[in-house]
């Protein structure tokens, strides 16, 4: 069961400074090199983070990602970081179509659309978010959502593009609430997303694809959410920003 890849990846969003960041990266480095987890583990950081933690992760323990990257290959873009200078730190994944970037930064799935090729262009993985809001979910539309959001930004690709994303299912009433879906809520909507991927690439790619669930995932609800046959682990926000807190989720894999 589950011989697809099983993720645990931390999304540090704004928080800690840079001395803070290299430390809790030291300190998730060092816990798990003694005790090897039963999964793949990524932490994902601001920008200005990466080549600090790449020097300090061993990169056969932990991988490294973005939070972000432009939509745009380089030039007059001020303030803007390309693909390619995410990939140039020695990070390995970027997470793309977070709903704070479609709601606080206006994103739209073309825009997604263009920042997907270019990660995929420069080497990256990308951990692709998608989820519904609350609204939504009351209106029973979320299938829906996540179908809209998965043909307007990565069902362009082709099947060998597709391997290289990772899908994070993110219930937007979830994320920061301390409300999270319950494990049958989510397992639902997991198995729903990978019978979309199978329809556009067929069963094969489907049942290789990771689908990690996120939003107020802990070490006490992890386990149950984790043991259903769809999820394959965890897009992780405030408990990815302390070790034992991180560390408890991805020892749910054991
Ligand atoms: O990307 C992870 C995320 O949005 C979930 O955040 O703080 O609810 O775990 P949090």
């Amino acid at each position: 069961k589950k011989m697809r890849k099983k993720i645990v990846a931390g999304n540090w969003k704004m928080n800690l400074n840079l001395q803070d960041g290299v430390a809790l990266a030291k300190e998730l480095n060092e816990a798990l090199a003694a005790d090897k987890p039963n999964c793949d583990v990524i932490i994902c950081t601001p920008f200005i983070h990466l080549a600090s933690v790449a020097q300090v992760l061993d990169a056969n323990v932990i991988g490294l990602g973005a939070e972000n990257c432009a939509d745009k290959e380089k030039g007059a873009y001020t303030g803007e970081v390309s693909a390619e200078m995410v990939k140039s730190t020695g990070a390995q994944y970027v997470i793309l179509g977070h709903s704070e970037r479609r709601q606080y930064y206006s994103e739209t799935p073309e825009i997604l659309k263009e920042k997907v090729q270019l990660a995929l262009k420069n080497g990256l993985k990308v951990i692709f978010c998608i989820g519904e809001t609350l609204e939504e979910r009351e209106a029973n539309k979320q299938n829906e959502v996540v179908k809209a959001e998965l043909e307007g930004s990565v069902f362009n690709l082709s099947e060998e593009e597709f391997r290289n994303i990772v899908i994070a299912y993110e219930p937007i009433w979830a994320i920061g609430t301390g409300k999270t879906a319950t494990a049958e809520q989510a397992e639902e909507i997991h198995a729903y997303i990978r019978s979309i991927v199978a329809e556009k690439y067929g069963a094969t790619v489907a049942d290789d694809t990771t689908i990690l669930y996120g939003g107020s995932c802990k070490a006490s609800n992890a386990p149950e959410l984790f043991a259903k046959p769809d999820i394959d682990g965890g897009l992780i926000g405030g408990a990815s920003l302390k070790c034992a807190d991180f560390k408890g989720i991805i020892d749910a894999w054991k």
